[in-house]
Parts: structure tokens; sequence; C-alpha cells
């Protein structure tokens, strides 16, 4: 197949919305990841998805919306305190479990009784949206294993030659997916830390429980409540292990440990610190942020290196770095060395 490039320009927009309509893919930029977009209400196109990302059967995708009125179409029941917390945060990096309208296709929620839904606050994703003007099933855009794609180019590696079209929209500003929070229940449940930080939620939601499983790997066969936790997904080649303590702890536990097959993803500040190995600063200790930024960048490009392991600096688990050391943990199957 030949992928289209397209641009954010008017006549592209135009043209990624046709592909859409027709029952193509097309990825698409978001503030947190690139999306994977197809139209949601059209099962031939969303089983596409699965196929070009390599995607297991049963995890299922979230719808994106550009407005509230969409809301009715894809979901049965939205509890009244649902509303300030979309308020706040819609647009916005946080997708909301409701219970799912009879009118989505199981191939969307596999099987699920629940919808997972977004609002992005990325203009070109609500233009695109706009534009086809049918909710987008859209999971991130990476194939299913990889860390996502948070760049244009990312996407090319991973996509190009099996979707229609991708949209380059230039880089994801948040570089982590969104949280996932679901609010069929109470007390509301974390199930995916990202983009929209606990601290931020908790301002409206109180009584907030994060599920076990950020924390932890769920036993073999257990049925997780977000089917996603399961995969030992936002991996790169190698394994990843995370190294904790006080920070000259694990820069000399590092030095000590890491060989020339080795690589180690640190901050800006230590990148002179380790004399061997193949060494990948991912940004300041001072800007959490940014550390989110550049994450899934960074640990792609050590598949282009032939490193045998990755030792990681990991930041603590206040604001966005929840989310940082979710991914990490979830690269390194939960293995964290305490030094
Ligand atoms: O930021 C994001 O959320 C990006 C952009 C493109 O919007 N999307 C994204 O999608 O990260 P994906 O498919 O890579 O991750 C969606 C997660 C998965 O872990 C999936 O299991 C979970 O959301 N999920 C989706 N629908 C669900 C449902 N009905 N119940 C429980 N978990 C659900
Ligand atoms: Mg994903």
């Amino acid at each position: 197949m030949n992928t289209q490039i397209l641009s954010t320009k008017d006549k592209d927009i135009k043209i990624a919305a046709s592909i859409l309509k027709a029952g193509g893919l097309v990825a698409i930029p978001t503030e947190t990841v690139y999306g994977l977009a197809a139209n949601a209400f059209c099962e031939k196109a969303v089983k596409k998805i699965f196929i070009a990302k390599g995607r297991p059967q049963d995890n299922p995708l979230i719808v994106h919306i550009s407005s509230l009125s969409e809301l009715s179409q894809l979901c049965a029941d939205i509890p009244e305190y649902a509303r300030p917390v979309i308020e706040r945060f819609w647009p916005g990096p946080l997708t909301i479990l409701f219970k799912k309208s009879p009118q989505v296709n199981d191939t969307v929620t596999c099987g699920l009784d629940s919808i997972a839904v977004r609002f992005p606050s990325h203009p070109v994703a609500q233009t695109i949206i706009r534009a086809a003007g049918v909710p987008l099933a859209a999971p991130s855009a990476n194939l299913s294993g990889r860390p996502s794609t948070t760049t244009f180019n990312h996407v090319l590696e991973d996509l190009d030659g099996k979707i229609d079209a991708i949209v380059d929209g230039g880089d994801c500003q948040v570089g982590l997916e969104s949280t996932v929070l679901d609010l069929r229940i109470r007390p509301p449940r974390i199930l995916r830390p990202g983009g929209t930080t606990v601290e931020e939620l908790q301002e409206v939601l109180p009584d907030l429980i994060i599920d076990p499983a950020v924390y932890h790997s769920l036993p073999p066969e257990s049925a997780p409540p977000s089917p996603g936790m399961k995969y030992r997904h936002y991996a790169p080649k190698s394994p990843v292990v995370i190294v904790q303590g006080p920070e000259d702890r694990v820069i000399s536990y590092i030095r000590s440990k890491a060989g020339p097959d080795c690589g180690i993803l640190c901050y800006n500040e230590n990148i002179n610190l380790f004399p061997t190995g193949i060494v990948v600063a991912y940004g300041s200790r001072q800007d959490i942020a940014n550390l989110a930024h550049n994450l899934f960048d960074r640990l792609r490009r050590f598949d282009e290196t032939p490193v045998r392991m990755i030792f990681a600096q990991c930041p603590d688990e206040t604001g966005i770095g929840l989310a940082i050391s979710n991914r990490l943990n979830k690269a390194a199957g939960f293995q964290v060395i305490r030094v």
C-alpha cells in the first residue's frame, strides 16, 4: 500500500477526512501521541486498525470526539459526577470510561460493555474529526509492543506502507498517552496514568483511587480492568532495568554494572558520568514534563543500537512523573533495582 503523506493545510485535511469517510486508516497528531484513526462506526475500518498494528484482538480502542454532542451516540449513561470532570479536563489528555451505547460496534470495545472516550485538545486532531463527521476510533499509531509514536518519523518507521495516510503535525507536546479514568464506578479509578495528573484530577475527584496494576505486574491469567494493562507495552527491543535511590548511588551502581553493550537512559545533568555504554539523556531532572515529552523517542533510539539491556534513571511519582514511572516500569516488567 502506498501511504500518503499529508500536511495540516486545509486541502490535505480534506483528503484525510475523505479517506476516513471511505473506511480508510489515517495516522493523526494529538497532544499526547499520534493516533491511528478510523471511522468508529465502520466495523470494516476498525478491524483494519488491529491488522495494521498487529494489535491483540482483546485490546479495546479509544473513541475520539470533537464536541460533547457526540457523547450521546457513544455512551448509554453519563453520570452526573462526570460533568465537572468533563468541564475541567476536556478537551485534553484524559480518556473517560463510560457505559457503552448499543450503537457502538463490539469491534471497537472488544465486546466490553464500557467505552473509552477522549476529546483531544490538539487543533489538528479536532479539525480532522470534525471534517470526517464521525467519532474516530484511534489507538496509539505504533506497531503493537513498540513505544507509542510522538513524531511524524516514528509513525513512518512503524506504519509506512500499512495505512492509507499520515498527517504530519510535527512533534506531540505531551509525549505520553492520555490518563484513562473509569467513571462508571465509585470511587473513580485511574486505570492508566498519563497526561492529566492525579493531583489535577483529585481537585475535582477527591475520592480518586489508582488501580494497583499501575504499580505492580499482574498475575498471569488475571482479568485486568483495562485489557491494555496486561501487555508489555512501551517496550524497546532490549529489556529495561530501573535503578532507584539517591542519585549518587544510582550513578555509581550503573557505572559499576554497565558494560559497552549496555544502554543508559539518564538525565541531562549526568550525561558525562558514564564512561562505558551507550548513553542517552532524556531531559533535565528539573523538568519532568520534558522527560515525559522525550521518553518514547529515546527508547526508540536504543532500538537502533545493539544494546543488550538498558539501565534507566526514573523520576519520582509526583505529577507526570507517575506516568513516566509507569511506562518505564512496564518496559522493565516492574523489575526495579533499589540502591
Ligand atoms: O493519548 C492517548 O490515549 C492515545 C491517543 C491516540 O489518543 N491513544 C492511546 O490508545 O493511547 P491505546 O489504544 O494505545 O491505549 C488505550 C488504552 C489501552 O490500554 C486499552 O486497553 C484501554 O485504553 N481501553 C480502551 N477501551 C477500554 C475499555 N472499554 N475498558 C477498559 N480499558 C480500555
Ligand atoms: Mg498504545
